[in-house]
């Protein structure tokens, strides 16, 4: 038998010259996996540059795609801790100090990382289907030894989730001050608990409340923790593409409202 063109040719391996010997559909999630991330780094990568209909002053509602913004080039009442940054150059998106954190912890998930492996780098792309790179080397080396530092980027996101939080909560704010409540609060507090179970849900957040004990019994209060993380845990994949839909909602929400397509329903104004 001929030697396979394709995946790992390592001593002892089947030669199977075939790329798959499968014959269901097994295209298919990749395919979707695919195309909704690539909706998502669109859109999120135009809504992050221009700099247009991202808060609505009257009700001190902020997308997430803008927070923190921190710059002399944010709209006024949008920076919500200050302007230590002076004005920006339009390249550079106005939550720069942000997006790359939220970028690497999403990229750098290892619930992502089986999806991107799959539907992007086929490394492989499914069970039983030879992956096109002649070696396979793991997270071994650059760039992908980089996925190491997943924990740093969960501490980082654990913050911005937190300025997100606080986003939310002055969110509640009515058209002539004081206390107001619209749709747009649901939406957002909506958005600011799923993100809240999707970083709490992560792999490391799972090993910084239950890693390393090697009694349970001695640890009660972390052990309850590690059990609430894990409920959370089993549903990581669910989260994430969720998260992915509320950023998107909650960013398309703020724009319509702020831009004036839409009239924001309030309960108290
Ligand atoms: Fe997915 Fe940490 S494992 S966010």
């Amino acid at each position: 038998m001929s030697a396979p063109a394709t995946g790992d040719t390592t001593a002892g391996r089947a030669r199977i010259s075939a790329r798959t010997l499968r014959t269901d559909r097994w295209w298919v999630p990749p395919l979707f996996t695919t195309m909704g991330l690539a909706a998502f780094v669109i859109y999120a990568g135009i809504r992050s540059f221009v700099r247009t209909a991202y808060y609505v002053p009257e009700y001190h509602y902020l997308t997430p795609f803008y927070s923190p913004c921190l710059s002399d080039s944010c709209v006024p009442g949008s920076s919500h801790f200050g302007t230590p940054i002076g004005a920006l150059p339009g390249w550079i998106p106005l939550a720069f100090l942000s997006l790359p954190f939220l970028l690497g912890f999403r990229l750098t998930c290892y619930y992502y990382r089986k999806a991107y492996y799959r539907s992007v780098w086929f490394s492989p792309p499914a069970c039983a289907v030879a992956e096109p790179h002649g070696r396979y080397t793991g997270e071994t080396r650059l760039p992908l030894i980089l996925q190491n530092a997943h924990r740093y980027f969960f501490y980082a996101a654990f913050l911005i989730s937190i300025i997100n939080t606080y986003d939310a909560v002055i969110a509640f704010h009515g058209r002539t001050g004081g206390f107001g409540f619209g749709l747009g609060n649901l939406v957002l507090a909506g958005n600011v608990i799923m993100l809240w179970a999707y970083t709490l849900s992560c792999h490391s957040c799972r090993h910084v409340v239950g890693g390393r004990l090697k009694h349970f019994s001695r640890h009660p209060v972390r052990y309850w923790l590690w059990t609430q993380v894990t409920r959370l845990n089993n549903r990581h994949m669910l989260l994430a593409w969720i998260t992915l839909g509320t950023l998107v909602v909650t960013d398309l929400y703020v724009m319509l409202v702020a831009s004036g397509a839409f009239p924001d329903p309030r309960f108290v104004d």
